[in-house]
């Protein structure tokens, strides 16, 4: 961000905070990545005021935060909490902080902006970014809203190489252990919140026999996060004509080669060019997200 405001740059100056506090960054954080743009602080303020209108403060944000920190099992100093592949012993969710921020801070805007439909993650694993999905929809009190939660519970399909080749090499992946999640522990894991109801529903099998023909009727929040092509593809063209004007796709594994194939071969056969937000860049994994605001 560079520059002295004009009106024309205004406009990139205003989606700019706003895509910074849909990823989670604090106000400090966006304050100095746009500082360089030139603009005063009596400005930066009424943007941010605007774009984070209705975000939650006092104990409904103290819940929320809470809730982040059991998931990702920051509560209690554990000399050891991740395996040797790096994954998460105890956290019920393996996407990290800022991910989770990006979540809640793009479940609020839906909110906020009143943008109609359900929300919904493809790709589960020990559940935890749904269940801050439904902590967040309990928190503002919305019972209007269900949270799906779709996945085989038995981790990766094998490749199909006859439909989707760029998955192949992935065969050593198949229902890996370390992915697959039984849905009773998943289940278990909502208990564990006080968050397992009837605004949670569960969507078990491979996603290419089950999204197709899901009994969602209106999504505002897309969260795929099933790593393959054929994954990310099936949930694309089976839930993307379900999602509301002004909703958003978040991209868990936009960093791996299959998955990022699947988004640019389906937004250029959809024409689709909404611009993609970065959420977190970590070596080869990124993660991102786009709100509908084309077609
Ligand atoms: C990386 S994990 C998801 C991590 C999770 N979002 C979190 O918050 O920790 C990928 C998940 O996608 C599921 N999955 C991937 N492809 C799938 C498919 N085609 N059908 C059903 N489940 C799939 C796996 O079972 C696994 O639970």
């Amino acid at each position: 961000m560079r520059g002295i405001i004009t009106d024309k740059n205004l406009r990139r100056i205003y989606d700019y905070i706003r895509a910074c506090v849909w990823r989670g960054d604090s106000i400090e954080v966006t304050r100095k990545l746009v500082e360089s743009s030139g603009i005063n602080d009596a400005l930066f303020n009424k943007i941010i005021g605007i774009v984070s209108t209705n975000f939650s403060t006092g104990s409904n944000s103290l819940y929320l935060e809470l809730i982040k920190k059991c998931i990702l099992d920051e509560i209690y100093d554990r000399p050891e909490n991740r395996d040797s592949r790096g994954y998460p012993l105890f956290a019920h969710s393996m996407v990290g902080k800022k991910r989770l921020d990006n979540i809640h801070r793009i479940a609020e805007s839906v909110l906020s902006l009143g943008v109609q439909g359900d929300w919904i993650e493809t790709g589960v694993w020990r559940g935890g970014s749904c269940i801050l999905m439904r902590a967040i929809l309990k928190s503002f009190g919305i019972t209007d809203r269900v949270v799906w939660v779709a996945d085989s519970f038995q981790g990766l399909p094998l490749p199909n190489a006859d439909l989707y080749p760029q998955d192949v090499g992935r065969e050593h992946l198949y229902r890996h252990p370390l992915l697959a999640v039984s849905l009773e522990e998943v289940r278990s894991n909502f208990e564990k919140y006080d968050l397992l109801d009837d605004q949670v529903r569960f969507i078990k099998g491979w996603f290419s026999d089950t999204l197709p023909s899901a009994p969602i009727e209106k999504l505002s929040i897309l969260r795929l996060d099933g790593d393959m092509y054929e994954s990310t593809m099936v949930a694309l063209t089976s839930l993307y004509d379900k999602l509301s004007y002004g909703g958003f796709v978040i991209v868990d594994d936009y960093g791996l080669k299959e998955c990022n194939k699947a988004i640019l071969d389906f937004r250029s056969s959809r024409n689709i060019n909404d611009e993609i937000y970065l959420i977190e860049l970590d070596r080869n994994d990124c993660a991102v997200f786009w709100q509908k605001i084309g077609h």
